[in-house]
């Protein structure tokens, strides 16, 4: 019996860089494709370390040919040879194969996978199987650099990672799109006397929700540690059917104490370039193919229609200060732009105090400043509770990062730290302000200037790896009537 499980096995990736060749390796992998002649057969192989499949160059003998019969594209399987330098294009080495074991076959009449392009939408519906797909790889592998990119960038700057609790009883962004967590039976709801459903019995002894954000709690941490982020689910039941949003994303949301929010900015900025160029550092391979993909899909489009190259555009961030201006000044903008005097804009800018819609975001990222903007001091109306009241009292001191293609991807502020002005917001925007002593005691005890900022996790990988919907940046994207897998 051949001990399948040996030592001399490398992943692709590690293989495909070996410094020489003609030494014996042993690879396990999934199939991409066969190609089969009398005497040789090709089988392109890939075990997910890497976009580049390793072609295994099989002779083919009576007892070969019966085990290459059972391959198919999607079979797993165990190889072993002498990897050797290969004559065709694109490709370091080659394997030339001795041995050939299937770890587990794949029917060609039912594997959904074939080796060819498939729609977005198409591989959403297998999302079983979307790792297979060269997309969803490299936009795995991505995901998985740029997870790592955050963790450095933070610890390299002194913060500590809070994990902030996924079950609450408090709306951080007071906005009231929550998903309720319950052990009481829908069908048997207990009341109290009044006729409203009695909390009290249910398991925590109060209603809970999935969080929307774990800043409130990042905050305590911020107060005792000074510098914290929190990088977690997140959970909105917002019914927005969008590219750009998810009921189920991960945010990451850094919390200063001693900050403000220039402070604010400059990390953010920081954190979002540094990303880029750790993709651009790390990820070379995946990035050239999606950057590929993107062309090959823009083809037939008109030149002035289609985008900048993906690497081109990244570099682009990682090259050029974001723009800084206040709502104020970006409201003046959009209401003398040419879609807003045309009424092209499905949302017309009319007065100051309009909430922004995307299309106005990307406006003024993709056509009036052509980089990424940051907009500052919007109208206390439009925003949470907990943001910084400016002196004219009409402003608080919020930032959003505006992004190419994308609109908002950070959103983010300066605190209230007064203990008086936060309740006066909280009452004036209803919150209840006795279910969140805790959070205002931290306004009672050693109160400081803080800020802090959330970073939509998908909206960053939209950006870096050029994809449209944040549906095919997470594995199993969560949507209004979507909960599959
Ligand atoms: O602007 P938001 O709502 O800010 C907060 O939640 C603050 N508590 C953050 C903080 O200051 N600590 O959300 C922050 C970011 C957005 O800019 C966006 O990138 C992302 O989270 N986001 C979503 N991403 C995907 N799907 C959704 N439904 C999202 N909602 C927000
Ligand atoms: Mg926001």
């Amino acid at each position: 019996m051949i001990n399948y499980m040996s030592s001399k096995k490398l992943n692709i990736k590690a293989l495909l860089n070996l410094p020489q060749a003609n030494i014996e390796v042993a690879v396990d992998a999934w199939v991409r494709t066969k190609r089969q002649s009398k005497n040789v057969a090709f089988l392109a192989l890939n075990d997910g370390s890497t976009i580049h499949n390793l072609q295994a160059v099989v002779d083919v003998d009576d007892q070969i040919e019966s085990i290459l019969d059972r391959i198919h594209t999607g079979a797993s399987v165990h190889v072993e040879g002498i990897l050797i330098p290969s004559e065709g294009k694109g490709q370091s080495y080659e394997l030339k194969t001795t041995t050939i074991h299937i770890w587990g076959e794949a029917n060609p009449d039912e594997y959904p996978l074939q080796p060819k392009k498939h729609s977005l939408e198409f591989l959403r519906e297998i999302a079983h199987l979307r790792f297979r797909s060269n997309l969803f790889g490299a936009v795995t592998r991505i995901r998985h650099a740029m997870i790592f990119a955050i963790h450095n960038y933070f610890n390299q700057n002194g913060f500590y990672n809070v994990h902030t609790p996924i079950i609450t009883a408090s709306d951080a962004e007071g906005a009231g799109e929550m998903f309720q967590v319950t052990t009481l039976d829908l069908n048997n709801l207990p009341k109290t006397e009044d006729g409203s459903i009695d909390y009290s019995k249910d398991f925590f002894g109060k209603s809970a929700n999935l969080t929307v954000s774990g800043q409130l709690e990042a905050e305590l941490a911020a107060m005792a540690l000074s510098k914290v982020y929190t990088f977690g689910p997140t959970f909105r039941a917002e019914n927005s059917n969008t590219s750009r949003h998810l009921a189920e994303f991960w945010m990451i949301e850094p919390e200063v104490a001693f900050a403000d929010i220039n402070d604010d900015m400059d990390l953010a900025e920081g954190l979002l370039k540094y990303c880029v160029q750790y993709a651009l550092d790390h990820c070379n391979d995946d990035l050239q193919f999606l950057s590929e993909r993107i062309i090959a899909e823009e083809k037939s489009l008109p030149e002035k229609d289609r985008s900048m190259e993906l690497i081109e555009k990244l570099k682009m961030v990682v090259d050029n200060d974001f723009v800084r201006i206040t709502y104020t000044e970006a409201i003046d903008i959009l209401k003398n732009s040419n879609p807003n005097k045309k009424k092209k804009f499905n949302y017309i800018i009319e007065a100051w105090g309009a909430d922004l819609q995307s299309e106005h975001e990307r406006y003024l990222v993709e056509k009036h400043f052509q980089k990424p903007v940051i907009l500052t001091d919007y109208p206390k109306e439009i925003k949470a509770f907990y943001m910084k009241l400016n002196e004219d009292n009409q402003t608080v001191r919020a930032m959003d990062i505006l992004f190419p293609g994308i609109g908002e991807i950070v959103g983010g502020s300066q605190r209230e730290e007064d203990y008086e002005k936060l309740v006066g917001r909280m009452r004036e925007m209803h919150i209840p302000e006795k279910e969140m002593s805790w959070y205002l005691d931290t306004r009672k005890f050693g109160s400081a200037p803080h800020a802090g900022f959330g970073l939509g996790f998908e909206r960053l990988l939209l950006f870096v790896t050029g994809m449209g919907n944040v549906r095919d940046v997470i594995a199993f994207p969560r949507t209004p009537k979507n909960c599959e897998f």
